[in-house]
């Protein structure tokens, strides 16, 4: 009977697309709401390298027009066959400043103007330069740590923590160009972290440590109840390993990155692993350092390290991180996040990692457009 079918179902919304234009690579995903259930409707990368004049898998710096361009002969790629301009797009770490400031509990319309004061003191450029958001961290979060225990209750007038993310006007200037060269419709940026987060965490309460293994770095984000308590930026990244490659066997470029990704850790070849290794012991080093770090200063214990990025797609490579870190190391799942079709389950879960931010980029757009 139409009266209760109207009445149960929920008006399908419109199809979205998550964006993320990372140095080396865009990644595009397009999902849509289903029954209530996000579905993958189609998804797609295009490598930025030739865009350049540099390789495939080279990260690279390029002005807005040729970003422009690059999205939309993406987008019209047929197997990709993108149809609809809605978006979200993600920001790169690196062009955000982000701390855990300390305030006064006062109301919320006082914080309103408490907190880009007090941001000021955090940010190395002028105030009206940037763009501020701000949440404030739970206070559950705050009273559990950096107080040893047994300590006393304070007296005083309680604090909070709040997270402050500012963006410089001009990388939002550059990121709104290229919306409009592209002829998308984007409704938000998001630095990508807080996409990644949304597509691989689950409600776990114990820190864990997300590693993005891009082209060109290594970021690493120690992770508490949606708080960003640590990161660090490692400076190589999967170009390193294609680059001692080709350096190490005298390969052309296009050749050890094709070789890379086709062999990976699980060759024969023992030269040829014992290359990328190189490359991976001087990131897990780092990202040991990094992560013992943390432990030490908050007194608390990593319970998981999730690898995204296209550079954690090389094969062999999760067996190599397990054994590196003294912790639960896993994969980044992205797409089981939403529902796909049973055929591509294979594929999807080798290229999962590389789509995290995508994923968690489309999925705010679908819960914005709700
Ligand atoms: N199957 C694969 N095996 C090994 N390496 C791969 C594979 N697929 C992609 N890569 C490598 O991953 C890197 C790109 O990863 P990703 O797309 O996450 O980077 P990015 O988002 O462009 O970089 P960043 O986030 O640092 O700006 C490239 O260097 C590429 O060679
Ligand atoms: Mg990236």
């Amino acid at each position: 009977m139409s009266f209760f079918s109207n009445l149960f179902t929920k008006k399908e919304e419109g199809s979205v697309l998550g964006i993320d234009i990372g140095s080396s690579a865009i990644k595009i995903v397009q999902l849509k709401r289903k029954n209530g259930q996000a579905v993958l409707e189609t998804y797609g990368e295009l490598a930025l390298g030739p865009y350049a004049g540099a390789t495939v898998g080279q990260a690279t710096v390029l002005p807005p027009d040729k970003i422009a361009t690059a999205l939309k002969d993406l987008m019209k790629e047929k197997e990709v066959n993108i149809t609809t301009k809605k978006c979200g797009i993600s920001i790169p770490f690196a062009s955000s400043l982000l701390s855990v400031i300390e305030i006064p509990q006062v109301s919320s319309k006082q914080l309103e103007t408490m907190v880009p004061l007090e941001a000021r003191k955090y940010i190395p450029v002028p105030i009206s330069e940037v763009m501020l958001d701000w949440s404030v961290i739970p206070k559950t979060e705050v009273k559990m740590e950096d107080k040893p225990e047994g300590e006393q209750p304070q007296t005083t007038l309680p604090k909070i923590d709040v997270m402050i993310v500012a963006i410089h006007k001009d990388t939002i200037a550059r990121y709104n160009s290229v919306v409009t060269g592209a002829g998308l419709d984007a409704s938000f940026f998001e630095i990508e972290i807080f996409s990644t987060m949304r597509a691989v965490l689950d409600e776990a309460l114990a820190p864990v440590m997300i590693m993005d293994f891009g082209a060109a770095s290594t970021k690493l984000y120690i992770v508490e109840r949606g708080v960003i308590k640590a990161s660090h930026t490692v400076n190589r990244g999967s170009q390193d390993i294609t680059q001692t490659l080709s350096k190490s066997l005298t390969l052309p470029l296009d050749k050890a990155e094709t070789m890379k990704r086709s062999v990976g850790l699980v060759g024969t070849d023992q030269k040829f692993t014992d290359v990328i290794v190189l490359t991976l012991d001087y990131i897990f080093a780092e990202a040991n350092r990094a992560l013992l770090s943390f432990e030490k200063k908050f007194n608390k214990t990593v319970s998981k390290v999730i690898l995204v990025g296209g550079g954690a797609a090389l094969k062999g490579l999760s067996d190599l991180a397990k054994n590196n870190f003294n912790t639960e190391t896993v994969a980044g799942n992205p797409f089981g996040k939403v529902a796909t079709p049973a055929f591509l389950e294979k594929v999807l879960n080798e290229t999962g990692p590389e789509f995290a931010v995508a994923i968690g980029i489309a999925l705010r757009e679908l819960q914005e457009s709700e």
